[in-house]
C-alpha cells in the first residue's frame, strides 16, 4: 500500500519534471494494453498515401489533416527534426509539452537524455532523423489511443517510404508495437533486431526503451546502452 503510494508520488513528480500541466488520468500504457489491441491490429487500417511524393507534401498533408482530435488541443504539428538524408530514422511516440511549444520532437527532458545516449555512438541531429508516431501532443501527455495511432500511422509509413532509411530505431513501447504491429511490451521486443516490412521495403528495426522510462527506472540505462551498442555495430559493420 505504502509502496504503491510512494510510486504514485514518484510518478507525479516525474510527470511534473517532464512539464505535464494537466492531471494524467490514464496510467502509462493503460489504453495501449487494453484487450482491443488485437482487434485493432494497425496494419488493417492501412491508408495509402502514395500520391504524396516528398516530405514537403507530406508535411503539408499532416498539417492540414483535421480528423485527429489531438490537433485541436495542441499548439504545434511536430513533424520531424534532424537530417532527412541520414540513413538512421528514430521514431518516438508523441510530443510532450516542450515539443508542442517548440514544434520539434524530443527537445524536452527525455529528448536531452536521448541526445546523450545517441552521442555515445556519435549520433547527433545532423546525422540522424527523428519523427514521432503521433505529430500532436496528447492532452496531459496521456498515451495515444489505438484510434489516434491508426489515424497517424499512415503518415509514418509514408514518411518511411519517402526517406527510405537503412535503419529504424523505435523509441519506446508505443513506437515499437505500432511499427512492428506486435502485441508485446518493449521489455520483450528490445535487445534484438526486428524487420519492418512494408510493400517492397524491408528495414532492420531496433526497439529501445523510451528515455522517459529510463528517467524513472535508471537501472535500465545499462540495457539501453547494450541496445545502442547493437545499433553501433549495425552502423559500423552492418552486422
Ligand atoms: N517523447 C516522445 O516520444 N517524443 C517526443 O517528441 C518527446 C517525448
Amino acid at each position: 500500500m505504502i509502496k504503491s503510494f510512494e510510486k504514485n508520488i514518484d510518478d507525479l513528480k516525474f510527470q511534473i519534471e517532464l512539464g505535464v500541466t494537466e492531471t494524467i488520468k490514464s496510467k502509462i500504457n493503460e489504453d495501449f494494453n487494453k484487450p482491443d489491441f488485437e482487434e485493432n491490429r494497425f496494419t488493417n487500417d492501412y491508408n495509402d498515401l502514395s500520391e504524396i511524393k516528398n516530405l514537403e507534401e507530406l508535411k503539408s498533408y499532416v498539417e492540414n489533416y483535421d480528423k485527429c482530435e489531438l490537433k485541436n488541443t495542441s499548439r504545434s504539428t511536430v513533424f520531424s527534426d534532424g537530417n532527412s538524408k541520414s540513413k538512421i530514422m528514430l521514431i518516438g511516440e508523441a510530443p510532450g509539452n516542450q515539443e508542442d511549444i517548440e514544434g520539434k520532437p524530443f527537445v524536452g527532458k527525455s529528448g536531452k537524455l536521448l541526445d546523450k545516449i545517441l552521442e555515445f555512438i556519435n549520433l547527433t541531429r545532423k546525422n540522424c532523423y527523428i519523427i514521432n508516431i503521433i505529430p500532436w501532443r496528447p492532452p496531459g501527455n496521456r498515451n495515444p489511443t489505438t484510434k489516434e495511432i491508426k489515424q497517424c500511422l499512415p503518415f509514418v509509413k509514408r514518411h518511411i517510404q519517402i526517406v527510405k532509411p537503412d535503419i529504424l530505431v523505435l523509441v519506446g513501447s508505443i513506437a515499437a508495437k505500432s511499427i512492428l504491429d506486435k502485441d508485446l511490451g518493449i521489455t520483450k521486443l528490445r535487445g534484438e533486431w526486428h524487420t519492418y516490412k512494408d510493400k517492397k521495403l524491408e528495414i532492420p528495426a531496433l526497439p529501445i526503451f523510451h528515455p522517459a522510462y529510463l528517467l524513472r527506472r535508471p537501472t535500465n540505462k545499462s540495457l539501453v546502452m547494450k541496445d545502442i551498442l547493437l545499433l553501433n555495430r549495425k552502423i559500423q559493420y552492418k552486422e
